[in-house]
């Protein structure tokens, strides 16, 4: 991807670009409690966004997206909003940064990615990180990388039609070579964990159905959880509990309530698998894993047919853990398998999924890496 894209910038604008560098990520458990004031447990991954860039002393932003092979030209004021939805992303940075009191001014660009889009791996975050590190950078704006993540998280809210929470663009900024990293989204506080499962691999595998997380129905859970921890007088629902949620029933809907048990269970989850994890015990990991799936399915309503498919392929084949990853309404599933039955489970989820669905999931080894940097 570097030739690729200093190439083309050297074609395009000239010499003089600097690489910078952005992770997508992985998460291994705690889904939709970012923005409930929970823990999440991501780490980033060895595929994500790489740009060439260099400063043009004018107040434009020239960018090519390589892989889509289009160009756009932008200020760097409010009203300056590109119509392409992937350079309002960059847009969006600018502007964020600029709210932060950032001084900055007009850049060429040239990226790629090789995050696949769509899979839940944050193919976003990625490219946000990558902007919102790389001008910090260049423009010494010294904006300390909490802040950068919330630049891309902002970004989204603001430019991109998404509430989400911190997580994605968390884990891509602080990711490191090795670690998961264990966030408390409430207090910000977090710490990185080794993570290297002896005997067991983690894959992905990717449905190929294209999650969208634009539009309604992302925001919509968020709004049901906003509901529910309002009714319970909370901020957030992190620390909520049952007997408080049943307490409650009758004055919230069916949909909230079950979303809300879902978000309540999880954060359960993600504290079990933490203890799991200091003992070596992967057996417990990979039950929540499941648990985590079918709740994002039956109460949290975030799976689809092909998802539910695969969690199951993986529990006939004896796979310890398998549950859909990020955001929901398609991608991948985050799989923990023994080493001897990795082969095994990739043929046969390959060969069951493509004999209903006509087309082979994609399959991804887990690589933990390194978070944004300058290359
Ligand atoms: C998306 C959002 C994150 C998080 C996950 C679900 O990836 O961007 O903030 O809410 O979904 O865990």
């Amino acid at each position: 991807m570097k030739e690729k894209v200093s190439s083309k910038f050297r074609e395009l604008y000239g010499e003089g670009a600097i690489l910078f560098a952005s992770p997508g990520r992985i998460n291994l458990i705690g889904e939709h409690t970012d923005y409930n004031g929970g823990f999440v447990f991501p780490g980033a991954v060895d595929k994500g966004i790489v740009a060439a860039i260099r400063l043009n002393g004018t107040d434009k932003v020239r960018a090519y997206a390589l892989d889509l092979g289009e160009e756009a030209e932008f200020g760097l004021n409010e009203e300056d909003k590109p119509a392409q939805s992937w350079a309002c992303y960059i847009f969006g940075v600018c502007r964020e940064v600029q709210k932060r009191g950032g001084v900055i001014g007009g850049f060429d660009t040239v990226f790629s990615g090789d995050v696949p889009l769509g899979a839940g791996m944050s193919s976003s975050a990625a490219l946000e990180s990558t902007f919102a590190f790389a001008l910090n950078d260049l423009y010494h704006c010294g904006i300390d990388r909490f802040e950068l993540a919330k630049i891309g998280q902002s970004t989204e809210h603001n430019y991109c039609g998404v509430n989400c929470g911190i997580m994605d663009q968390f884990a891509s900024v602080f990711g490191k070579k090795g670690h998961l990293m264990r966030l408390d989204c409430r207090s910000m506080e977090f710490a990185y964990f080794p993570f290297d499962p002896q005997g067991y691999k983690l894959v992905l595998v990717n449905s190929r159905v294209k999650h969208e997380l634009v539009g309604s129905p992302y925001n919509d859970r968020r709004a049901s959880c906003e509901r529910v921890a309002k009714v319970l007088g909370q901020e957030f629902l992190r620390g909520a509990t049952m007997e408080q949620l049943d307490a409650v029933k009758d004055k919230i809907s069916e949909e909230d309530y079950k979303r809300a048990r879902y978000v309540i269970g999880e954060e359960r989850r993600v504290l079990d698998v933490c203890e799991a994890l200091e003992k070596g015990d992967y057996e417990t990991v990979g039950k929540r894993m499941y648990e985590t799936h079918w709740g994002m399915s039956k109460d949290y309503e975030v799976s689809c047919e092909e998802l539910d498919f695969l969690a199951e392929v993986a529990e006939e084949c004896g796979v310890t853990g398998s549950r859909i990853m990020g955001g929901g309404f398609g991608g991948c599933t985050i799989n923990l398998v023994k080493d001897e039955l990795y082969d095994g489970f990739i043929s046969t989820a390959k060969a069951k999924f493509a004999a209903k669905y006509g087309h082979e999931p994609e399959v991804y080894d887990v690589v933990i890496s390194d978070g944004s940097r300058r290359l």
